[in-house]
C-alpha cells in the first residue's frame, strides 16, 4: 500500500503524525535497542523526532543510530556547547507535542517522581507542558517492587501517562511481565494521546468491571464469562481524559490500573454497596460489569455432598446495580450495557428505560471475536429519544473513547444548564 506503514496491526497513514514533533527519550535498559524501532516508525508516520539519551542509554545504543534515523541532533548532555544560543532542554521542552521516553527505566521514573531533574532527559520532562508517556521496561520483580509502584501511581495522578508492560521472555533470563510492548503498540498510543481531549478533567466517573461471584457453598459459585477488559478499558481512557475515576470490579485476572481508585468485589450485593457508597461524589456511573441477575437464596455452610442424584437450587434476586443508579440521577450521566444473545434492540431498548439510563450500549455477546472476554467488541448505542448509533467491531479500548466521547457531552450539556 502505498504511503502506507504497518502499525498497530493497522494499516497507518504516513501523514498521521504530520506536523508533530515528538521528543523520544531513550534511558538505559537493555530494551533501548527497541528504541531504534520506536523512532523509525514514529518518522514513518509523518512525525519529526528528536531524541534525547541518558548517558546510560549510551552504554546499550550508539546516539549515532537515532541521529541516522531522525536526522536530527541526538542530545545526551544537559551543558555540551551546540553551537545554539538557545536553552537546550527549555527549546525542546518547548518544541514537543509529546514526550515519550521508552523504555523508561526504575530509576527515571523515580528521579520524575521525586522531583529531580538533574540530566537533560529528566529537565525537558519536568519544562515541558506537553503530555509525557513512559513506557516502563524492566524486570518483573523490579516492576513490582512497590517503590516502583508508588512512583509511578503518583506520576500517574499527576497526569502523566504510562502503558502496560507486557509479560514475555526477560533479558534476564526469566519470564515475566516488564517486557516493553511493541513499538507499533507504542506509536498507536502516541497517535490516540495526540488525539485525546483531557474533556474530563474536574469530573468523578465509576465504572464497574467484571462478573460477580455469588456462592452456593464454600467451594462453588455462580458467575459468568465477563473478563473486565471493557470496564477496564473505560476506567483508563476516562482516567486519560483527565477523570479522576472509580473502578468497581469483580474478581477479574487483570491488573489494578494506575492511577485508577480500584475497589475489588465479589457479589453484586458488594458491587452495590461499593457503587451506592461512592454515588454522592460521581458525575458519571458507566455499568460495564456483568453482575449475577440471581444468586443462591441461602449459601451452605459446608460443601454440599454430590450424592446420587440431581441437585436443584433456590435462587433469589440480585440488587441492580445501575437501575438502583438510574433512580437516584440527581443530574449525574449513568450509562448501561446490554448484554443480549438474541432481539438485541428489542432488549436493549427495554433496559435503557427500565432502568432509566441516559444511553445503553447494546452488545450481541453471540458474535465471534466479540463481547465477553475478547479484546474487541462492536454495539450499537441506543438513546432515550429512539437514536441508534451503530459502531463497528473496534478494540475496547477505542470503544472506551468512543463512549466516553458521549459521555463528556452530556456532562457539557447538564453543566450548561
Ligand atoms: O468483561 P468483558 O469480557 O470485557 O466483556 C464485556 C461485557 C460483554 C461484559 C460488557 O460489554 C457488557 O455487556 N456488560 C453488561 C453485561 C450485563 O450484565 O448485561 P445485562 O444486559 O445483563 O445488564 C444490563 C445492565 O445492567 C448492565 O449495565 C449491567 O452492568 C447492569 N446490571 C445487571 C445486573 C445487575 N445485577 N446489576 C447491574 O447493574
Amino acid at each position: 500500500m502505498e504511503g502506507k506503514a504497518q502499525v498497530g496491526g493497522e494499516a497507518q497513514d504516513a501523514t498521521a503524525l504530520e506536523s508533530k514533533t515528538v521528543v523520544l527519550g531513550v534511558t538505559g535498559g537493555i530494551a533501548a535497542y527497541k528504541a531504534a524501532d520506536v523512532a523509525s516508525l514514529l518518522i514513518r508516520s509523518g512525525a519529526e523526532v528528536h531524541v534525547v539519551m541518558t548517558e546510560a542509554a549510551t552504554k546499550f545504543v550508539a546516539p549515532l543510530t537515532f541521529r541516522t534515523l531522525s536526522r536530527n541532533p541526538v542530545a545526551v548532555e544537559m551543558f555540551s556547547d551546540s553551537g545554539e544560543w538557545n536553552v537546550r532542554h527549555v527549546a525542546l521542552a518547548e518544541k514537543a507535542d509529546v514526550v515519550v521516553v521508552a523504555p523508561a527505566t526504575a530509576n527515571v521514573i523515580g528521579k520524575v517522581a521525586s522531583g529531580i531533574a538533574d540530566d537533560l532527559l529528566t529537565t525537558v520532562i519536568m519544562a515541558t507542558r506537553a503530555p509525557v508517556l513512559f513506557v516502563p521496561s524492566m524486570n518483573e520483580a523490579m516492576y513490582e517492587n512497590p517503590i516502583f509502584r508508588a512512583n509511578l501511581d503518583r506520576l500517574l495522578a499527576l497526569g502523566y501517562r504510562a502503558m502496560e508492560p507486557g509479560t514475555g521472555y526477560l533479558a534476564c533470563g526469566r519470564e515475566g511481565k516488564g517486557r516493553m510492548p511493541d513499538p507499533r503498540e507504542i506509536v498507536a498510543e502516541v497517535r490516540r494521546i495526540l488525539s485525546c481531549r483531557r474533556d474530563l478533567a474536574g469530573f468523578t466517573v465509576i465504572v464497574t468491571a467484571g462478573p460477580t461471584e455469588e456462592a452456593i457453598d464454600p467451594v462453588r459459585h455462580i458467575s459468568n464469562r465477563s473478563s473486565g477488559k471493557m470496564g477496564y478499558a473505560l476506567a483508563e481512557a476516562a482516567r486519560d481524559r483527565g477523570a479522576k475515576v472509580v473502578l468497581v470490579s469483580g474478581p477479574t485476572a487483570l491488573s489494578d490500573p494506575a492511577g485508577v481508585e480500584v475497589v475489588r468485589v465479589r457479589t453484586a450485593r458488594e458491587m452495590l454497596d461499593a457503587v451506592m457508597g461512592r454515588l454522592g461524589g460521581a458525575d458519571a456511573v458507566i455499568g460495564a460489569a456483568a453482575p449475577a441477575d440471581w444468586r443462591p437464596a441461602s449459601v451452605a455452610p459446608r460443601k454440599l455432598a454430590k450424592g446420587d442424584g440431581p441437585m436443584t437450587l433456590e435462587l433469589e434476586t440480585c440488587e441492580d446495580i445501575i437501575a438502583t443508579a438510574g433512580k437516584r440521577k440527581d443530574g449525574r450521566v449513568v450509562v448501561g450495557f446490554a448484554a443480549e444473545t438474541h432481539d438485541l434492540i428489542e432488549h436493549a431498548a427495554a433496559k435503557l428505560a427500565a432502568k432509566n439510563l441516559d444511553f445503553i450500549v447494546a452488545n450481541d455477546v453471540t458474535r465471534p471475536g466479540s463481547g465477553f472476554g475478547s479484546d474487541f467488541n462492536e454495539v450499537k448505542l441506543l438513546f432515550p429519544d429512539g437514536r441508534t448509533e451503530s459502531l463497528p467491531l473496534m478494540s475496547k479500548g477505542e470503544l472506551a473513547h468512543k463512549i466516553l466521547d458521549r459521555v463528556a457531552a452530556l456532562l457539557g450539556e447538564i453543566q450548561e444548564m
